[in-house]
Formats: structure tokens, C-alpha cells, sequence
């Protein structure tokens, strides 16, 4: 299978070389000249906390450039997927004017970002594409440009937002069945990685939780363990999931009875993790903040509901000092 991945952040560097070591053609699309040099000179590695021996993928599987080009390569060779794993804001900064030129290209896309809006706002800019998502808790941090650590193995659910029904065994239309390979090629490459038609659920899942979660660890700077050690946290915590929780119930959204249990549950089972938001105020980089609580804002609004505390977390995250936007 040949996959390119635009993005080489944490996620997108061990996707390329988990896919690399099973096989995978990958060509990885990446921000800076830098890290494409960098990528084709020395292949990607991935090392583990555990002290297992680091796992380094270089060669001709692996092909690395910068992003400005992946539209003019892939119209001329094109992949059998692309998968998206840049941060929302790169997201909706960059891949309009990048993927212009593909406006009319059939590709099959599946997108990794936290929190909302990104699955929209790619199906308008490619209307012709097979759109995906993919909700993933796998934990990967960058060492450098071309090393990161598996910080933690998780889960990856791939669906439509739509309802499929799909048995992994017997694909259905030509865009399920392309998933299918996706899927299979995902768990050959180790990933715990499956189908489902609750991938809405999943989404919306995932965004309660980051939204509890990240941005009180960005502001409080604490790891994920953290929050929980004093009850004053968890009391805040509390407050900002019933909120949201309550945006859900007007938005008819539905969303497991046990969340509250489950994000006390992800808060200790990652406990010594940096969150993806914590990690991106420490490297001074824009957050995922606007598409996370602002998308929890958004929804309230439409709903007519009251969510004070998530504007105001909005307001101090998006106020705290980043040098790049
Ligand atoms: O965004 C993240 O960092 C993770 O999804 C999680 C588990 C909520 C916090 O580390």
C-alpha cells in the first residue's frame, strides 16, 4: 500500500514508520525543508520508555519532502491513501491553498485531529474525496525532527461520519473496501486498529475529554496525573464536564453515562503524559484550543446554552503566549 502522511509531528512520524516496518510505501509530507532533509538522510526512529530496543526505518520506503509539493507529485503518481496528522490549526492554515490544485482528484482521506470542524471543512476543499476519521489514544513525543518516543499504546477506531455497516471481512461499496485495507494495514503495523459506525460517538468522546482534560494541564502546566492529586482540580474539572456535558444533552448528542468516571479513568491511566496541549504551549506553538473548548463554545451558542467556564478557558489558553499562530 502506498500511503502518504502529511504532517510529521509525533503521530505522523510513528504512523510513517510503524507502516515503513510492515511494508508500506510511505511518502511523508512535512512543514520545513529541515525536516525533509533531515527524514531522507537519516530514516525516522522510534525508541520506547520501556529500555526495548529502538526501532530505526530508512531506505527506499520512505520518502520524504515538503508539503508545498504533495498535491504536484500526487496528480502525477498518485497514493493509495492520504492521512492527515497535521494540529487543527495547521490544518485549516495550510490545507486550503495545499490542496487547491486536487479540488477535482478522487483521493481517499483520513484525518487524525483532535476536536471538530477539520472533517467539514476537508470535504469542502476536496469534494471529489472518500473522507475519513480516525480516533486514535496512541501516545507518541518528538525527540528531535526525525526520533520520537511510543509513549503509550492505544487504540485506533477508523469510520464515516455517517452510519456504515461494514464487516471488516465483506467490504461493500469501493470506498469501504479501500477503508478495510487501510484498516488491515494499520494492524499489520501493530496498531490495535478497527472499523466502527460509532465513530461520531468517538469523536465526540474524545472532544469531552481533551476538553476537560488539556487545557487545564496547558494552563496549570502539570502532567495528566497531576489534576487529580487535589480536589479543588477535580472540582473544576467536574464543573467544565457538565457544561459540556449539558451542551451535549441540548445538542442531542449522546455520550457514555460513565464519562466523568472515564476521564478520572484516562487521567490515571496516562498519568505521567504531557498532554498534546501542555506540549504545544512547553514548544511555544499554537494550541488546538479553538477546535476543542471553542467547539464545545460553538455548539452551546447554536443551542442557546450558557458555557462560561469553557469561554473562559478559551480566552486563557488562546491569551497565553505562543510565538507561532
Ligand atoms: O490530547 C491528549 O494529550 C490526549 O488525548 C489526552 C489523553 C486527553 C491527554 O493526554
Amino acid at each position: 500500500m502506498k500511503i502518504d502522511i502529511i504532517g510529521a509531528g509525533s503521530l505522523g512520524l510513528l504512523l510513517a514508520g510503524k507502516l515503513i516496518h510492515a511494508g508500506a510505501e510511505v511518502r511523508l509530507w512535512c512543514r520545513s525543508d529541515e525536516q525533509a532533509g533531515e527524514l531522507s538522510r537519516h530514516g525516522i526512529t522510534i525508541s520506547y520508555e520501556d529500555g526495548s530496543l529502538p526501532l530505526h526505518l530508512a531506505g527506499s520506503s520512505l520518502r520524504a519532502g515538503v508539503i508545498d509539493k504533495f498535491a504536484e507529485t500526487v496528480s502525477r503518481v498518485p497514493g493509495d491513501w492520504t492521512a492527515i496528522m497535521l494540529k487543527q490549526n495547521v490544518f485549516h492554515d495550510t490545507l486550503p491553498e495545499i490542496l487547491a490544485p486536487l479540488r477535482d482528484t478522487r483521493l481517499h482521506a483520513v484525518c487524525f485531529q483532535n476536536g471538530n470542524g477539520h472533517l467539514e471543512l476537508l470535504q469542502e476543499l476536496l469534494p471529489q474525496a472518500s473522507v475519513w476519521a480516525a480516533v486514535t489514544t496512541e501516545a507518541a513525543k518528538r525527540k528531535t525532527l526525525t526520533e520520537i518516543i511510543h509513549a503509550g499504546t492505544g487504540e485506533t477506531i477508523i469510520g464515516k461520519r455517517r452510519n456504515i455497516n461494514i464487516n471488516v471481512e465483506k467490504g461493500g461499496s469501493e470506498e469501504d473496501s479501500a477503508a478495510i485495507s487501510l484498516t488491515k494495514a494499520l494492524v499489520a503495523a501493530g496498531f490495535r486498529a478497527w472499523m466502527s459506525k460509532e465513530v461520531d460517538t468517538m469523536i465526540y468522546r474524545k472532544l469531552l475529554f481533551n476538553a476537560v482534560i488539556n487545557p487545564l494541564t496547558a494552563i496549570w502546566r502539570i502532567q495528566n496525573g497531576e489534576l487529580t492529586a487535589s480536589a479543588e482540580r477535580v472540582q473544576l474539572m467536574k464543573e467544565l464536564y457538565r457544561e459540556a456535558a449539558s451542551v451535549y444533552d441540548a445538542c442531542g448528542i449522546t455520550y457514555d453515562v460513565h464519562a466523568w468516571e472515564g476521564i478520572l479513568e484516562v487521567c490515571r491511566a496516562t498519568s505521567g503524559n504531557t498532554s498534546s496541549m501542555l506540549a504545544d504551549v512547553l514548544a511555544s506553538r499554537a494550541t488546538e484550543i479553538r477546535w476543542i473548548n471553542g467547539s464545545i463554545v460553538e455548539m452551546a451558542d447554536r443551542a442557546g446554552i450558557a458555557v462560561p467556564l469553557h469561554r473562559w478557558i478559551c480566552r486563557l489558553v488562546e491569551g497565553m503566549n505562543v510565538k507561532e499562530r
